[in-house]
């Protein structure tokens, strides 16, 4: 499987602006570097030019400098030095779901971990009932909604799980949920199989119906779809996630939920296996780490989680040391993080992984596009996609400092300003 083979990449199709659009006099973060996900010093480069245009016709960017003349036609919006940097990614949401979790939360307060709601039947069982509950219609607006919040807070691209549904009829009317709501909005939506998120019975009855039966149906209608697990005690097992990714990485990329709470040896065969990335990590250890870090495999932090959990943040700057590829990513979803902000997951990232802004930016923007596959977004260069943000701000740390403010001033899709 190649690395940047896009998968399950769907979208409305954008009417063009229908004149060009030249941005003047912006802080450019153009996050130029080498193609694919950056490691090291690279992923602290933003790529700088303190004073410059980009010019943008047809989705595309197509010039970038510190003066740019466009076309006499060219609508221009005057940056007046605020930063100028591209839409951000969010490569790892459960976007789409029905009802809440506010009961279950009430307990969490009074102290029950998750894993004790887990094998209550809530979690994301409760979750299961009420999407097996509501229309496909019902899941695309609410899903919907929650994409027109992202949007405000520069979130262009996003990924969205299926995995409550928990048997193929289900499962299908989510990901044709997804699909409909991905139709309706302006920006890109990145459709997973979340095809082991949890089990009903039987684990390994549950897997081998998984890998005959779901999985083929899945495969039909979405071919190319990145196939993902998560590997957790209560959830799938090391051995069901491995016979799931042996099966569906012959077709489909794989991603794996990972050492979320407990390391049950996921890492090294998720590295084997050549899975696009490693989500979670916040219980990993100081080996697995050290030994994902050198490999393609990118690992993607999702912060909000542990604020809303247990406070145990990933050892991101352990695996930055060693070199690892690191992505950024809300993990939007109503158990465990009921969050769709990545200005805030960045803030989190910085206080409480050891990033510093600049590789938070990079983390979440053309690192996080990687680990979808994506190669024409993530950065500011003749050619990408004109996905981009004006921020209110003419420091960018400002996204990491500031929290729960919306530093989104203006945002760009496809080269039409949304917002
Ligand atoms: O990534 N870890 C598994 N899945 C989600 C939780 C989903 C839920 O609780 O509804 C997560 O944290």
């Amino acid at each position: 499987m190649e690395f940047f083979q896009p998968s399950c990449v769907l979208g409305c199709p954008t009417p063009t602006h229908p004149v060009p659009l030249l941005i003047r006099n912006a802080r450019l973060l153009t996050l130029a570097g080498p193609t694919g996900p950056r490691r090291g010093k690279e992923l602290a480069e933003l790529g700088i030019l303190p004073q410059g245009d980009v010019l943008v016709s047809d989705g595309k960017i197509t010039a970038v400098g510190p003066r740019v003349e466009g076309p006499a036609d060219a609508e221009i919006i005057e940056a007046q030095g605020r930063v100028l940097l591209p839409g951000f990614v969010d490569c790892h949401t459960h976007a789409c779901w029905a009802g809440d979790r506010l009961a279950e939360w009430d307990l969490k307060l009074r102290g029950a971990s998750f894993q004790e709601i887990l094998k209550q039947g809530g979690g994301i069982h409760a979750t299961v009932k009420a999407v097996r509950e509501a229309t496909q219609k019902q899941l695309a607006a609410s899903l919907r909604d929650r994409l027109g919040a992202m949007l405000c807070e520069g979130t262009t691209t996003v990924e969205v799980k299926s995995g409550y549904g928990l048997n193929t009829e289900t499962e299908m009317k989510m990901l044709r949920a997804i699909r409909r709501a991905a139709s309706e909005w302006p920006g890109t939506v990145v459709a997973t199989a979340l095809l082991g998120h949890a089990f009903e019975g039987d684990l390994d009855d549950y897997a081998r119906m998984v890998v005959k039966d779901m999985l083929p149906e899945v495969s039909r209608e979405f071919p190319d779809i990145t196939v993902d697990a998560y590997c957790e005690e209560g959830a799938w097992s090391v051995d069901a996630c491995v016979k799931l990714f042996e099966k569906a990485r012959k077709h489909h990329p794989i991603r794996v939920h990972s050492d979320q709470f407990t390391s049950l040896g996921m890492i090294p065969e998720a590295v084997r296996l050549h899975a696009r990335s490693v989500d979670h990590l916040e219980a990993a250890t100081k080996k697995d780490l050290i030994a994902l870090a050198p490999s393609p495999t990118i690992g993607v932090i999702l912060p909000c989680t542990a604020l809303h959990t247990d406070q145990q943040f990933m050892r991101a700057r352990l695996f930055l040391d060693q070199g690892g590829a690191l992505a950024l990513a809300t993990n939007c979803n109503p158990g465990t993080s009921p969050s769709h902000s990545l200005p805030l997951a960045i803030a989190l990232a910085v206080r409480f992984c050891g990033l510093t802004p600049a590789e938070a930016i990079l983390a979440a923007t053309v690192n996080a596009a990687a680990a979808l596959g994506l190669a024409d977004r993530g950065t500011i260069a003749a050619g990408q996609r004109a996905d981009l943000l004006l921020l209110r701000h003419k420091d960018e740390r400002q996204l990491a400092y500031e929290l729960g403010g919306n530093p989104v001033e203006l945002v760009i899709v496809g080269g039409n300003v949304v917002r």
